[in-house]
């Protein structure tokens, strides 16, 4: 299970699931807890494969559920359920319907192959969540998200239980949604990719048929070129004004000295907010260069004029009056770290990026705050540093009880500068579940084996929610080779990607000139966050030193016999293909290591000490190996490592495996 319930108890026995299987309802029961229900038995079926033909007798699930929850989620609403599964049948149980969808996605986690068949084994369990605020944040704007990627990141989070989706609508690069007040932010700011106001209701109709708050983001003053080239007289300087194609923080700003600018914001907030029910409105407030309003004469005069001292302080204006505006149409103000400024007012939930000192700063101001700082996707950090990061650690921890109950939960960000909709599943999944647990268990499950466990199963149950991380993998790989070679040479790829990390944006920005342009074809764009290989050979690596068996060393040995065979292929494939010439290289280094392993291997079998200075130069060797080359790293460098460093530390240290 992941996030894990608060308290569950394995019981003996177990309930079969059948071409029987049904639901039945004792208590309320509504539309949407019949949809809710309708998805789980389609999902359930598609799940274990078994068609259900319901003969009206005994049902295998009994939802009893005492009310209707509101039918756009409520912040902080209760999500509790209880699950009670027996050899007889399983009860599911909770005050509304939100806390049943909690519990069928419990089940359905539960429900898998067992000796004698399908089955869920009997369990108690007892569960609601942490945090209240538990989200994801998606930017749609550097590299647009067509409505069925936001889809099917809506299933996701729904299988791990995240309740806000966080829709970053509007940056330098492209605003999304169709405005019919200001129909030119669509027309010349977007490239013809938006949504439309229709597609935007089905999107929060959905979501909140799922218990998912939807908050817009639209970032001002700053990141608003795509809104300056529509409307270049809300800028801060005279000019045209353009789409941005690249990445990073530009000048073009708002200019928020004009009445012009607050009565433009005051139509468009009024429209998008009648578009958006949630009571929570995010005007991002992030990165504001201030240069044009240093140059502006007209701006430094209105400074002095309204004693304003300070950039800052002109902002802390601007949030002002933007607050009043949303105040008017019944609307809260989210805003990233930088909104804080003396005078804002003390409803505002504040969204830290920049970590737990300025999250529990904001708490300790008397703002209600969320954690994003450790939970950036984006830069492709292992799920284990995610999982690491809890909003109430660090600096939080000294909060005292009543500001500790003002932080909500956290995000998630998915920038998108390095994603692509073909490669955004991969990006959120499965880390996002990690962090999905970090919001929801409690604060004492922390274990990374366990995590690690339950990671590598929920990225292929996720499959089952329609969840792409997987499915596009090996289809790119095709592209990568133009679908040629024999299947044995595009295993050889798949075996390199699977023995690669992809780096994230801090690793990417400086080696291209990237932009909108920039096709995400190359294998950093297929390859994973994680190695997967990588990680399971260090643990059975780790295993075979501590108490080596043959079965151990055998899998060691055919998994490091898999990397030195990679060049052969490789160079098979590479001839006269751009998208494989820089991963020659890259593939000659996995041979090396693979072979590397082996030596060492065979050194610490035969209790062998290598020749003088061998370990000291094999260890320098594979930190060469492991330095980045086309945007990824060698993962499968760190089990090979520990290898060499055994025979490095000591030679005669493992014992010799009975044959
Ligand atoms: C941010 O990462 N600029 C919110």
């Amino acid at each position: 299970m992941m996030p894990l319930p608060a308290h569950w108890e394995s019981r003996p026995g177990e309930l079969a699931i059948g071409n029987d299987f049904q639901v039945a309802f004792i208590g309320y029961r509504d539309a949407r807890l019949n949809d809710a229900v309708q998805r789980f038995t389609d999902r359930l079926s598609r799940q274990t494969g078994i068609p259900f033909f319901p003969k009206g007798t005994l049902a295998s699930l009994t939802i009893e559920c005492l009310g209707a929850a509101p039918t756009y989620p409520k912040p902080g609403e209760d999500e509790a359920y209880q699950l009670e599964v027996t050899g007889n049948g399983a009860t599911l149980r909770a005050k509304t319907t939100t806390g049943i969808l909690r519990g069928l996605e419990t089940f359905l986690q539960l429900a898998g192959p067992g000796e004698r068949g399908m089955r869920v084994p009997a369990i108690h369990i007892e569960d609601q969540p942490r945090f209240p605020w538990r989200g994801l944040m998606l930017d749609v704007s550097r590299h647009w998200m067509p409505a069925p990627v936001v889809f099917r990141t809506l299933d996701g989070m729904t299988s791990v239980k995240l309740n806000v989706f966080h829709w970053h609508l509007s940056d330098d690069q492209g605003f999304r949604v169709e405005s019919k007040s200001f129909p030119k932010l669509q027309q010349l700011g977007s490239d013809g990719h938006f949504y439309s106001q229709q597609t935007v209701k089905e999107v929060v109709a959905y979501a909140a048929d799922r218990g998912i708050r939807v908050i817009p983001e639209f970032d001002i003053p700053g990141h608003t070129s795509s809104w300056l080239a529509a409307y270049p007289d809300l800028a801060s300087m005279p000019g045209t004004y353009s789409i941005e194609r690249t990445w990073g923080i530009f000048h073009p700003v708002l200019d928020p000295t004009r009445e012009q600018t607050y009565t433009f914001l005051d139509t468009l907030i009024g429209e998008m907010a009648a578009l958006f029910p949630d009571p929570y409105f995010h005007i991002g407030g992030d990165e504001v260069d201030d240069a044009d309003w240093k140059a502006s004469a007209s701006i430094q005069k209105f400074e002095q004029a309204h004693q304003i001292k300070s950039s800052h302080e002109l902002q802390a204006y601007f949030n002002h009056r933007v607050q009043a505006i949303l105040q008017k149409y019944g609307k809260t103000m989210v805003g990233w770290d930088e909104v804080i400024e003396p005078g804002l007012a003390r409803d505002t939930v504040i969204q830290s990026w920049r970590g737990a000192e300025s999250l529990s700063d904001a708490a300790r101001k008397g703002y209600r705050a969320i954690l994003s700082g450790g939970y950036y996707l984006d830069h492709l950090k292992p799920a284990s540093e995610h999982y690491a990061v809890d909003p109430l650690a660090g600096d939080a921890a000294k909060l005292s009880p009543s500001e500790a109950a003002r932080i909500l939960g956290g995000e998630a960000c998915m920038w998108t500068e390095y994603a692509s909709p073909e490669t955004v599943d991969s990006r959120l999944w499965p880390r996002l579940a990690a962090i999905a647990e970090r919001f929801w268990s409690p604060q004492d499950i922390r274990d990374t084996g366990s995590m690690y466990a339950r990671l590598s199963f929920v990225t292929r149950l996720l499959a089952f929610a329609g969840v792409e991380n997987r499915s596009n993998f090996v289809p790119m790989l095709d592209r990568l080779t133009g679908n040629r070679g024999s299947l044995y040479e595009a295993s050889a790829l798949i075996d390199l990607a699977d023995a690669v990390e992809a780096l994230g944006i801090v690793g990417r920005r400086d080696e291209h000139k990237y932009s909108s342009l920039v096709p995400l074809n190359r294998l950093v764009d297929a390859a994973r966050p994680e190695s997967e290989p990588a990680r399971r050979l260090t643990l059975s690596v780790e295993a075979w030193l501590a108490a080596p068996t043959q079965d151990t060393g055998s899998l060691i040995r055919q998994q490091l016999l898999t990397w030195a065979m990679t060049p052969v292929a490789l160079h098979e494939l590479g001839s006269g293909n751009y998208l494989l010439t820089e991963l020659l290289p890259v593939a000659d280094n996995l041979g090396h290591v693979g072979d590397i392993g082996i030596k060492a291997l065979d050194f610490l079998d035969k209790r062998q000490s290598p020749p003088d200075g061998w370990a000291a130069s094999q260890l320098q060797a594979l930190t060469e190996y492991e330095k980045p080359k086309a945007e990824i790293r060698l993962a499968a460098v760190r089990p090979v490592r520990l290898l060499v460093e055994a025979l490095a530390s000591n030679p005669g240290s493992v014992k010799p495996v009975t044959r």
